[in-house]
């Protein structure tokens, strides 16, 4: 009998957002490029849909090549994102950064590896619920998509 295989992101806990934690996002997310043009309302129709994920140093949260099924906010952590052919990281992000909204944005598989740097605790939006809030507001879409082509752009560099 074949062994389960071991899961490459080790969970620690997942749960709703708190109350406690609805102040941070208001006032992070506010200012992050996809919620930027969201008010306080819309944000606030989000915010049930959002999970916070507790990840063990070392996970790897999203694999280059496969398809992206989720994007995240940092609420406190580190990741550093890599890619293959690359000797140096292509970059490190930290808390109120998001990352893995460039599958769900470009309809392409993961571009780049995402590795928690110690144990990292993040909010995760899955795609169906990111689809849903991106239809509502095409101005913040462009807005996200704009980065995720910076961010695109910077990886074909290498
Ligand atoms: P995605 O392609 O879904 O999964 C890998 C993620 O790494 C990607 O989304 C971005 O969120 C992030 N990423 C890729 N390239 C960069 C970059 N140049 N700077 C910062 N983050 C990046």
């Amino acid at each position: 009998m074949e062994s389960a295989p071991t899961p490459s992101a080790s969970i620690l806990s997942v749960r709703p957002v708190e109350p406690a934690e609805v102040a941070w996002l208001e006032k992070g997310m506010l200012h992050v490029g996809f919620f930027s043009n969201l008010g306080r309302a819309q944000l606030a129709k989000v915010l049930p849909y959002m999970l916070l994920v507790r990840y063990a140093a070392g996970s790897v949260i999203c694999t280059e090549g496969e398809p992206g099924d989720a994007m995240y906010l940092i609420f406190k952590g580190a990741v550093l994102i890599t890619k293959k052919g690359w000797k140096e990281p292509v970059a490190r992000l930290k808390d109120g950064d998001f990352f893995g909204e460039m599958a769900l944005l470009l309809g392409e598989p993961r571009s780049a590896t995402v590795t928690a740097v110690g144990e990292l605790e993040a909010f995760c939006l899955a795609s169906v619920d990111f689809k849903r809030v991106a239809e509502r507001s095409p101005d913040m879409t462009a807005s996200l998509r704009q980065l995720a082509e910076e961010r695109r752009r910077k990886l074909a560099q290498s």
